[in-house]
């Protein structure tokens, strides 16, 4: 199980001006009140599509006979896809499984290796083309792309898919599986043409919100991770963020901390810092779905608002060598959320050496995980002392059952922080001029006009080149 633990973000740890007082919990009372009253009735008349993905059995079903069929056969899994198509997938490996996986012998990984390729730097997907070689035969491509047209996801499918024609012949269908809406679409259609097994990106559901769907399912299934246990979590967490006491429920609580962060402390900056290099990578699930939930110009009537918090990733311990300097002696604009796990997947102990060395003796024979808890606390402990409010997200273990918790907690806590600024946290329309305008410079027909206006603002002026 997770917890929530939020006591130094309150004026009584940070004092009133940094922390949440009486007053504040006062005043959001209410609106936190409708707020989760407007995210139920969307989750109860199944208008909020990532609601419905714990409890789809079907999706679990089809993703692990899918895998069943590949996973003996595989070597090396490829996942292509960006943004939500990408960053889930990416969470859930690091999360639970090895650091070193892919390094890892085939009897020890259990599953193929696995190479989620999330973006078009050249040099990065030739490398991973380069080292596949003659392995491509044994490889399987997972693409990934609601839309079916994003650029990036589409150019390396065309790359991929030729590789693996070439190399395979007629056979080359089978060895791609398409993950996209199963009506419509560019990809849709290229994977009914070429015949590759699908699977669905549910219409009603955002790619920031797709990892409990088999957009990130199937990748994880493959590499031996519990999409049950991950889907048990996220539908326990479902049943806390029913709860109506708001200070019982664990995603009401983490939405009134960090909007009364963002707005009535001026706190716009959400620092996530996991204690844990496997939790790292859901940092960057959480700062898109942050980003592109709540950084919206205008509210649900249209006017103008520009509201949004900035979500920043950190590691502990690592940046405390790095970051902590600013985080309390700074500008005091951010909030802290902790990750932290009571048990970590794996221990090790300090040596009982150097004995003649008694700067370092507190040291000997200590566990990590201790010293690691220790930093966690300090660093806690020393934003306090510096009125910098921070709360703190405790896993018991690191296992799906408590990753699927934490996600469908951050989504719902997403959903509130819309509700509360009156925003449409599902869309993302800032995203699509950058779709447009890479469109426009590639030459695709019909961006003239977009390429035309581009112009003006891209030229470059040699007064202002150094
Ligand atoms: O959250 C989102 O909607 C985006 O990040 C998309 O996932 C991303 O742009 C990729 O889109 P698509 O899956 O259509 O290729």
């Amino acid at each position: 199980m997770i917890q929530l633990l939020w006591k130094n973000a309150t004026a009584e740890v940070v004092g009133n001006q940094h922390g949440i007082s009486q007053a504040d919990l006062e005043a959001v009372h209410d609106p936190l009140v409708a707020a989760h009253r407007a995210v139920l009735d969307q989750v109860e008349s199944g208008r909020l599509g990532y609601a419905k993905l714990p409890t789809r059995g079907d999706y679990a079903r089809q993703v692990k006979e899918l895998a069943a069929r590949y996973k003996d056969n595989t070597t090396d899994l490829v996942v292509l896809g960006i943004g939500g198509s990408a960053l889930g997938s990416l969470a859930l490996q690091s999360a639970l499984n090895p650091s070193t996986y892919n390094l890892l012998s085939d009897a020890k990984r259990g599953g193929p290796r696995l190479f989620v390729l999330d973006n078009v730097d050249p040099a990065l997907v030739a490398d991973v083309i380069n080292l596949l070689g003659r392995r491509l035969r044994t490889t399987l491509v997972n693409v990934i792309s609601k839309g079916g047209e994003t650029a990036e996801t589409a150019s390396q499918l065309m790359i991929f898919r030729e590789l693996m024609r070439k190399r395979l012949g007629d056979g080359f269908a089978g060895r791609i599986v398409a993950t996209t809406d199963l009506v419509k679409g560019a990809l849709h259609d290229i994977a009914k043409a070429d015949g590759y097994p699908m699977l669905e990106v549910p219409s009603d559901v955002g790619g920031r919100f797709s990892v409990l769907s088999p957009v990130g399912l199937f990748s994880a299934a493959m590499c031996g991770i519990d999409i049950d246990q991950l889907l048990a979590g996220a539908a326990a967490m479902k049943q806390r963020t029913e709860i109506h006491h708001w200070h019982q429920n664990p995603a009401a609580v983490l939405a009134m901390v960090l909007f009364l962060a963002a707005t009535a402390k001026a706190k716009p900056l959400h620092v996530m810092m996991p204690y844990s290099n496997r939790l790292y990578l859901l940092a960057d699930w959480y700062r898109q779905l942050w980003a592109e939930s709540l950084g919206k110009r205008v509210n649900r009537q249209g006017r103008e608002v520009f509201v949004g918090a900035t979500p920043i990733k950190a590691l502990g311990a690592t940046d405390q060598h790095s970051q902590v300097q600013l985080y309390r002696e700074g500008p005091n604009d951010k909030v802290v959320i902790f990750l932290e796990a009571t048990k970590h997947p794996q221990e090790v102990r300090v040596p009982d050496v150097f004995a003649d060395a008694p700067g370092l003796s507190y040291l000997r024979r200590a566990k990590l995980s201790k010293l690691l808890a220790a930093e966690k606390q300090a660093t806690e402990y020393a934003l306090a002392v510096s009125q910098r409010p921070s709360l703190t997200v405790r896993f018991e273990q690191i296992v799906p059952f408590t990753v699927g918790e934490f996600i469908y907690l951050w989504e719902f806590a997403a959903s509130l922080m819309g509700e509360l600024w009156g925003i449409n946290a599902y869309d993302q329309p800032a995203v699509e001029l950058g779709k447009q305008a890479t469109f426009a410079l590639m030459g695709r027909e019909g961006y003239d006009d977009v390429a035309k206006e581009m112009k003006g603002v891209l030229r470059q002026d040699k007064n202002y080149v150094v």
